[in-house]
């Protein structure tokens, strides 16, 4: 499982913090995934919870 990030694309909402903090922090009013491999169901939440799709979940 791989985790793509489109730093670019996040607005700072902070979805993906608030469904999956084992994964996700806020970093300069961005989000930054803490490791790029963990917990699956966690980032797939993040993923989809995330309002202007950013993070994309590669198995
Ligand atoms: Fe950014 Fe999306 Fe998270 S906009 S803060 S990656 S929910």
């Amino acid at each position: 499982m791989k985790i793509e990030y489109d730093k670019e694309k996040c607005i700072g909402c902070g979805a993906c913090v608030a469904v999956c903090p084992d994964n996700w922090e806020m970093k300069d009013i961005k989000a930054h995934p803490k490791k790029t491999e963990s917990d699956l169901d966690c980032n797939k939440e993040a993923a989809s919870a995330c309002p202007v799709q950013c993070i994309h979940i590669k198995e």
